[in-house]
């Protein structure tokens, strides 16, 4: 498949103006403009994209509607039908979510000597991190510090970021990367040397990412799979959890589980609980296309929410400037950043520029999403899309001949599946619906405010303010996972719970009912929902 002859025309503009372009000096914001920008053209201030919540810890706080809608559904359990004095499983640490986060807790979990149960929705693995395309965050190149990261990412966060977690993040990061090295995980090498070759995200000023070509969450996975594999570590697959169980003290005590095979629930009753279950991309917040894997549909964040967990900044979602806008059938696909860190240009519709590619992502999507609207200088699709190009034959032009195969072959070959030689044509980009910036309030331990519950990776939230900078999240998982790994192995060692209970299940329909909320929803939903109309007529711009 080659371009449709509309879209061929404005490639050959952005052809023309390609040797010009790459002398041009884009200025970055300054404080005022950024302000500006987002103001008018990110979607987290479209009034009309968010609302109050009506029940539950944060009620009164606004947040997205479509993850308003399920927070505030019936329970798809019925607590009557669930007999709680027969335990399926009886454990010190049930980890739920066996991506990234919930791995490497489970590992450290069992390495403290506690005995784990890692839960998953689908298989182990599939997650957001197996399809983390950029790389690690961490200040390990000699003119890089802790404290500069720390100043980038509070800078990113619109300094809404709770700063002890930032703090910790940062000075864990250098600890993280060499611990996954001895785990095994191969990250990309300065050419001829040991070291690890490293690029700059957009909002970082130093160059501080590391990354295994655009296949840095699978290398990740690979080795965290292994890992798990080699201890006796119980992982149960297409098991979901549905939801929390309290004891009669209030403390989180494991979770009923839904068997996807029969259908059945399963208890299980744990010392300790962590959730690792991710974000909710699939809800697709303002109609986004999204980045994320099929299973992100803020389960975790339902659960914990109805046992009494409290939230923050879920008003504030991540739209990732590059995502696919064409083909159709790649709609929303991650394009890493790490292209724009490798001086990879945007252009609009008649092959200029408009924003400096390097800043951050809730600047660079509002500029696109301006190009596209206001200003009229978006490509259109022929299926009504809009999007910017993202000039990627300048990776081999400024590069080497061969580079944008070798450093990103998955980009590369997906696209040749379509017929598209991306080291010869520019790609079209649209955001796309990458990360959820907030999610459940936790400490420096990763613990919520219900005693025994903990929150590793993106359902966690505070640490990334209203924007999380690339490759923040994946030192994020291992940073915070490690820690609700061990916190959590180690106060299991104290716990003894109380008669189990899902009252606080029956507790939320009472809250609807005075609330006056009338719905047809459930949750957790478990899988996305496609079939309702204003998914399957959504409509982006
Ligand atoms: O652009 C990317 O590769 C995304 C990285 C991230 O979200 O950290």
């Amino acid at each position: 498949m080659s371009y449709p002859p509309e879209m061929q025309r404005s490639i050959d503009r952005v052809n023309a103006s390609r040797a010009e372009r790459v002398k041009q000096n884009v200025p970055r914001l300054s404080a005022e403009g950024k302000k500006a920008l987002l103001e008018s053209y990110h979607p987290d201030y479209r009034s009309s994209g968010m609302r109050a919540i009506r029940v539950g810890p944060n009620r009164g706080d606004r947040a997205v509607n479509e993850f308003v809608d399920i927070l505030e559904a019936h329970p798809r359990l019925s607590p009557e039908r669930i007999d709680l004095s027969q335990i399926d499983h009886d454990v010190d640490v049930l980890v739920i979510g066996g991506g990234g986060g919930g791995s490497t807790a489970a590992l450290l979990a069992h390495d403290a000597g506690a005995r784990v149960l890692l839960v998953n929705k689908l298989r182990h693995g599939d997650s957001n991190t197996i399809m983390a395309e950029g790389g690690i965050a961490a200040a390990t190149e000699p003119d890089d510090t802790p404290m500069l990261h720390y100043l980038d990412t509070m800078g990113g966060g619109q300094y809404k970021n709770i700063p002890e977690l930032v703090m910790t993040l940062v000075t864990e990061a250098p600890v993280v990367v060499e611990w996954l090295e001895s785990l095994g995980v191969m990250f990309d090498k300065i050419p001829g040397t040991t070291s690890i070759l490293t690029h700059t995200p957009g909002g970082h000023c130093r160059k501080r990412s590391h990354s295994c070509r655009d296949l840095t969450g699978l290398e990740l996975m690979r080795v965290l799979r292994d890992q798990i594999r080699s201890r006796p570590i119980e992982v149960v697959e297409f098991r979901p959890a549905v939801e929390l169980l309290l004891d009669e003290g209030g403390r989180c005590a494991g979770a009923v589980l839904l068997d996807l095979d029969t259908k059945q629930y399963v208890v299980v009753r744990a010392k300790t609980t962590i959730l690792a279950t991710g974000g909710m991309g699939r809800l697709h917040p303002q109609q986004f296309p999204t980045s994320n894997h099929y299973g992100a549909t803020a389960d975790g964040l339902v659960i914990a929410y109805r046992a009494g967990a409290r939230l923050t900044d879920m008003d504030a979602v991540q739209y990732h400037p590059t995502g696919v806008a064409w083909p159709e059938q790649m709609l929303g696909l991650l394009i890493t950043e790490a292209l724009r860190a490798h001086n990879v240009q945007l252009a609009n519709v008649d092959g200029a520029r408009f924003i400096n590619e390097l800043e951050t992502r809730d600047c660079v999507s509002s500029a696109i999403i301006r190009e596209c609207t206001e200003r009229g200088k978006g490509c259109a699709t022929p299926t009504g899309m809009q999007g910017v190009w993202l000039d990627t034959p300048l990776v081999d032009q400024l590069g080497y001949p061969g580079k944008m195969e070798k450093q990103f072959t998955g980009i590369y070959k997906r696209f040749r599946e379509y017929g598209i030689d991306c080291t010869r044509e520019p790609i079209l980009m649209f955001p796309t619906q990458h990360y959820q910036n907030g999610g459940l309030l936790t400490d420096g331990e990763s613990r919520t405010n219900i005693p025994g519950l903990y929150a590793a990776g993106e359902v966690g939230g505070g640490v990334h303010g209203r924007n999380r900078l690339g490759a923040n999240s994946l030192v994020d998982i291992f940073v915070f996972g490690r820690r609700a790994g061990l916190h959590a192995a180690h106060s299991a060692k104290e716990v003894q719970l109380g008669r189990l209970t899902l009252d606080h299940v029956l507790r939320h329909e009472e809250q609807l009912a005075s609330a006056g909320i009338e719905t047809d929803r459930t949750s957790p939903l478990v899988l996305p929902d496609y079939t309702r109309p204003e998914t399957r007529f959504r409509r982006v711009g």
